[in-house]
């Protein structure tokens, strides 16, 4: 073989492992692209950090047995921590899912995603999967998901209807969305909860339940997603506007 067509040969061989790995990353087929959806009609927060508070103040506060309660997460369940960041609710969920259940923690950015994979790997927490999403399309698997969470992080998704919409293939029936988030301006870091249930209920979710989490200073709203078939079409969708 010439020396050129081993090279040829050789970036072949380098581009197939660089594509495969990076298809790794992902557990499903992509959605609908983010061009097909409207943006939103608001500020989003820049992604500042993989931890909403510490940890220690977090617990005292109660969020994770109140989110736990509310979505009735149990053995056996299968959760997706939508923007898991460095893995607040992954170790807490793991142990209550168990080892017949599965805790899904997805993140958009790649060097919290190594964190993360370290600290479920450090912990040996067999029941998580640590995968990559994309900003409009978490990308996890079809009909696998009894519960899904996305804590204060909301405000920082660049394409809310359109991650909203390509989240509903991964529910199973019956399943549920809680999310939690500050009482303030999207640019502030929290989300105006009328403006988040204009947004959900615009991809078709239908708010449950809505709590004041008096010690954390934030809300919990439980949502009910659509059928995949009742999602109303991308370009009739009206993005909503903060008051
Ligand atoms: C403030 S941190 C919160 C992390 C974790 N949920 C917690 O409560 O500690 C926000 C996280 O959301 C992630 N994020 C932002 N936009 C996202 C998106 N569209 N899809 C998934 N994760 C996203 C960021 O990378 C970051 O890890």
């Amino acid at each position: 073989m010439s020396t050129s067509l081993r090279t040829a040969a050789a970036v072949c061989l380098i581009a197939a492992f660089t594509l495969s790995a990076a298809a790794q990353d992902f557990t499903a087929q992509p959605g609908l692209p983010a061009a097909a959806f409207p943006k939103p009609d608001r500020p989003v927060a820049d992604i500042v950090s993989p931890l909403w508070d510490d940890e220690k103040a977090r617990d005292d506060a109660g969020e994770p047995r109140e989110l736990v309660r509310q979505l009735g997460i149990k053995p056996g369940m299968a959760v997706a921590d939508i923007g898991a960041g460095s893995g607040y609710y992954v170790v807490r969920l793991s142990p209550i899912v168990g080892p017949k259940g599965r805790v899904f923690a997805e993140d958009v950015m790649p060097d919290y995603l190594q964190g993360l994979r370290k600290r479920v790997r450090d912990l040996g927490l067999r029941n998580v999967t640590v995968t990559q999403g994309e900003p409009h399309d978490p990308r996890l698997p079809a009909g696998s998901l009894d519960a899904a969470i996305l804590v204060h992080m909301y405000h920082e998704i660049t394409q809310p209807y359109a991650l909203l919409y390509n989240l509903v293939p991964a529910f199973k029936p019956g399943a549920r969305v809680g999310i939690i988030d500050a009482f303030r301006q999207t640019a502030e870091h929290g989300t105006p909860p009328e403006l988040l249930r204009c947004e959900l209920e615009a991809v078709g979710y239908r708010q449950i339940s809505f709590d004041r989490l008096t010690a954390s200073g934030a809300y919990l709203a439980i949502f009910a997603p659509p059928p995949i078939a009742g999602r109303p079409r991308p370009d009739a969708m009206v993005a909503c506007k903060a008051r």
